[in-house]
C-alpha cells in the first residue's frame, strides 16, 4: 500500500479532463501514486459516488489508492485482489469474492442468487446442523433456494406451501414449525383450537357438541407442547374418588369415556 501523499503540482491541468490523460502519460501521470482520493472524484464519478453511500468498512479503513496503486497508463493493472488484505479464514477461500460481494465500493450489499449452501457455512453452522439432525425435505434444498437474493432475507412459508386453513399466517407458521427442522411441531399453550381444528375438525366438533367442561379448554390445554402428545388424566385431577374405586376401575374412561365426549 501507498501512503504518499503528494498533491501534483499540475493536478488541476491534468485533471481537468480524461481525454487529455493519455498525452500527459510520460510526465505527470508518472506521478500516479501520488494522486490522492481527492483526485479521483475529479474524473471519476460512479465510485466515490457508491463509497459514500455504502462503502462501509472500505469508506472508513481504506482509501481509493491503497486498493488502487498506480494508474493507467503507466500501471496497467492497479485492481486489487481482495487477499491482499482478507486472509486466513475460510470465508476469505471462497471461489469469485465479486459473485456476492458485486460491488467492491459497496461491499455489505451482497446479491445471492444461485444455488449456495457450502459458503453460508463458512459463518452459519448451527442451521445446518438442525436440518443434519433432523432430516426433513428441508434438508435437500438449498439454503439460498429459501434465502436468496439479499442476504439475509427470511422468506415467507406461503411462497412455497399452501396454509393448513385460510387465515393462517406466517407467524402462526413459526408458532408450530421450525423453518430448519420442520417435522419437529411444537407449539406454545396460547395456540388456538382453531389452528388443530384445521387438521382434526372432526375433534373439535365432538368436543363442542358435549356439555361438559372440557368443551372450555383449548387442544393446547391438554396436548403440551408437542404434536401428539396425549395427557394423563391424572396429571390434572390425580385420583379423585376413592381408593378402593380407583383399584377396582384403574381406567377413567370406564365410567367416563373419552375426554374430548366425557360421560358427566
Ligand atoms: C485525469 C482523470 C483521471 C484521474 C484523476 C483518475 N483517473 Fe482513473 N481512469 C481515468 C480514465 C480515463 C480511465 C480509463 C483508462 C483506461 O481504460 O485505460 C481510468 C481508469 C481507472 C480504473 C480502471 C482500471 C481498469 O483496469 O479497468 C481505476 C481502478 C481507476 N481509474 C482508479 C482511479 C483512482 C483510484 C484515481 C484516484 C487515485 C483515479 N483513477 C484518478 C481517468 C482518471
Ligand atoms: C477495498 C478496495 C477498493 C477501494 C477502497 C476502492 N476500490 Fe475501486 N475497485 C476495487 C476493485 C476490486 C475493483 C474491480 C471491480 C471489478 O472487477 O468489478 C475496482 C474498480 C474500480 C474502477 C473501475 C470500475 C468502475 O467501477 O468504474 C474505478 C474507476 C475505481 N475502482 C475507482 C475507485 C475510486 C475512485 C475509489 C475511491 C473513491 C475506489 N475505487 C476505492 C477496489 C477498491
Ligand atoms: C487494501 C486493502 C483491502 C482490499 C484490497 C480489500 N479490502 Fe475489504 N476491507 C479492508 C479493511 C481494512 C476492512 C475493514 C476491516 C475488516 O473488516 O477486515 C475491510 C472490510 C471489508 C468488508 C466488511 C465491510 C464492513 O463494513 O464490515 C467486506 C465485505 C470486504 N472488506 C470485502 C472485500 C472484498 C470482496 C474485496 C475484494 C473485492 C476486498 N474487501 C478488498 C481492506 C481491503
Ligand atoms: C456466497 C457469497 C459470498 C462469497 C462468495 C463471499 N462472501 Fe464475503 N460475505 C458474505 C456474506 C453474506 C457476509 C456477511 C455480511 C454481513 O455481516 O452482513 C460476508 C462478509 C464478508 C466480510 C466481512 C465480515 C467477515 O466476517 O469477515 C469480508 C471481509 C468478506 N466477506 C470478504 C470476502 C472475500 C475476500 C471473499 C472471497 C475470498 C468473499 N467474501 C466471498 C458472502 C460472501
Ligand atoms: C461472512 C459471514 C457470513 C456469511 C458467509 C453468510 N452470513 Fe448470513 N449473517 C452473517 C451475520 C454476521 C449475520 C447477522 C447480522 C445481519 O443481520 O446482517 C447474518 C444474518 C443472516 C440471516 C438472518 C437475518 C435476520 O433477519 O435475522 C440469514 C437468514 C442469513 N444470514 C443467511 C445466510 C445465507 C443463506 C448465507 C449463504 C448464502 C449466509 N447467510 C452467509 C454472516 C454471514
Ligand atoms: C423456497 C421454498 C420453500 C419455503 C420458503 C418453505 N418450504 Fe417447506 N418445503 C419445501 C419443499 C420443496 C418441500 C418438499 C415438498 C415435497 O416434496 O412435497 C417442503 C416440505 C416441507 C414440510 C414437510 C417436510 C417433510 O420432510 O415431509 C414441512 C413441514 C414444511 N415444508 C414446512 C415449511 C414451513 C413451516 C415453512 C416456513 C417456515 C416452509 N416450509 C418454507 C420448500 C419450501
Ligand atoms: C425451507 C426454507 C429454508 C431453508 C432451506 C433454510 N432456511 Fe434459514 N430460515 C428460514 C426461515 C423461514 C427463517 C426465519 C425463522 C424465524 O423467523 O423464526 C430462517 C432463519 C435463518 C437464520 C436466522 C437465525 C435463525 O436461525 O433463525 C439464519 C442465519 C438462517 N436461516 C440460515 C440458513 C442457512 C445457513 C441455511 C442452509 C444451511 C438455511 N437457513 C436454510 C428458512 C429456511
Ligand atoms: C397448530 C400447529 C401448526 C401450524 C400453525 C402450522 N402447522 Fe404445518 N403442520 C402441523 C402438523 C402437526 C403437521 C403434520 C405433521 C405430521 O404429519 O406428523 C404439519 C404439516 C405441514 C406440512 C407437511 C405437509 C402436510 O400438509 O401435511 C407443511 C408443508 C406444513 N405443515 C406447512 C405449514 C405452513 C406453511 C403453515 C403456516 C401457514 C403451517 N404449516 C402451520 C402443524 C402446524
Ligand atoms: C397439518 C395437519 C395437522 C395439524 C395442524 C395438527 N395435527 Fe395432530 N395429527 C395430524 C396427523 C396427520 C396425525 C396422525 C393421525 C394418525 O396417526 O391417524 C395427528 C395426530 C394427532 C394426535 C394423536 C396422536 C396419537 O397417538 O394418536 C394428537 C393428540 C394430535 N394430533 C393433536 C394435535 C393438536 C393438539 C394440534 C394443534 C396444536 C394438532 N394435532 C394439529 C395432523 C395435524
Ligand atoms: C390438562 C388438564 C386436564 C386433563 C388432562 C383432563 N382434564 Fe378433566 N378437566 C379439566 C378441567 C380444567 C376441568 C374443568 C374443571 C372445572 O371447571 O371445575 C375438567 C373437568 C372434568 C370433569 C368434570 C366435567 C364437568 O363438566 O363437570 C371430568 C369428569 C373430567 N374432567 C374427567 C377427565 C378425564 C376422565 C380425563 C382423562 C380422559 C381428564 N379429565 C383429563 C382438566 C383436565
Ligand atoms: C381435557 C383435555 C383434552 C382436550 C381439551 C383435548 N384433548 Fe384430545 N385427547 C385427550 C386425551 C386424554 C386423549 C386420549 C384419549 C382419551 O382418553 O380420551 C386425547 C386424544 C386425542 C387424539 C387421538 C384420538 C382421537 O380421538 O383421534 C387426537 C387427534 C386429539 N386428542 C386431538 C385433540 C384436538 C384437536 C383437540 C382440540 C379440538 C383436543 N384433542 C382437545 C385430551 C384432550
Ligand atoms: C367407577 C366409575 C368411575 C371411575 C373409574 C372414575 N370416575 Fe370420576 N366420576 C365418577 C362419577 C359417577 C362422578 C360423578 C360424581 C359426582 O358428581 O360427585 C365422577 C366425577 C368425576 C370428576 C368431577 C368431580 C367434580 O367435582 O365435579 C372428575 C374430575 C373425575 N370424576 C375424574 C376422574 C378421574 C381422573 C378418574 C381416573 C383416575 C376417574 N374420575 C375415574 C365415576 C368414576
Amino acid at each position: 500500500m501507498n501512503h504518499a501523499k503528494i498533491h501534483l503540482k499540475s493536478a488541476g491541468l491534468l485533471l481537468a479532463g480524461a481525454l487529455i490523460l493519455p498525452f500527459l502519460a510520460g510526465t505527470t501521470v508518472a506521478g500516479a501514486a501520488g494522486l490522492t482520493p481527492d483526485d479521483c472524484l475529479k474524473c471519476h464519478e460512479k465510485a466515490p459516488l457508491d463509497i459514500a453511500n455504502h462503502g462501509a468498512a472500505h469508506q472508513t479503513e481504506v482509501t481509493c489508492v491503497e486498493c488502487h496503486a498506480g494508474h493507467a497508463p503507466i500501471d496497467a493493472n492497479n485492481i486489487p485482489q481482495c487477499s491482499q488484505c482478507h486472509e486466513g479464514t475460510p470465508h476469505y477461500e471462497l471461489d469469485n469474492c465479486l459473485s456476492c460481494h458485486t460491488n467492491p465500493h459497496t461491499p455489505l450489499i451482497i446479491s445471492i442468487d444461485s444455488n449456495l449452501t457450502q459458503p453460508c457455512l463458512t459463518c452459519h453452522t448451527d442451521q445446518m446442523a438442525q436440518l443434519q439432525q433432523h432430516e426433513s425435505k428441508h434438508t435437500q434444498v438449498s439454503c439460498s433456494t429459501c434465502h436468496r437474493a439479499q442476504h439475509g432475507m427470511i422468506p415467507d412459508c406461503m411462497q412455497c406451501h399452501s396454509p393448513h386453513s385460510k387465515e393462517m399466517t406466517q407467524e402462526d407458521c413459526l408458532s408450530c414449525h421450525k423453518p430448519h427442522m420442520p417435522l419437529q411441531v411444537s407449539y406454545p399453550a396460547e395456540t388456538p383450537s382453531s389452528s388443530c381444528a384445521s387438521c382434526h375438525g372432526d375433534v373439535l366438533n365432538q368436543l363442542q357438541g358435549n356439555p361438559a367442561k372440557h368443551a372450555t379448554l383449548s387442544c393446547a390445554t391438554c396436548h403440551q407442547e408437542q404434536h401428539k402428545m396425549i395427557p394423563q388424566c391424572v396429571s390434572c385431577h390425580g385420583e379423585p374418588h376413592p381408593e378402593v374405586m380407583h383399584k377396582n376401575f384403574p381406567q377413567c374412561g370406564q365410567c367416563h369415556g373419552l375426554a374430548h365426549d366425557l360421560n358427566k
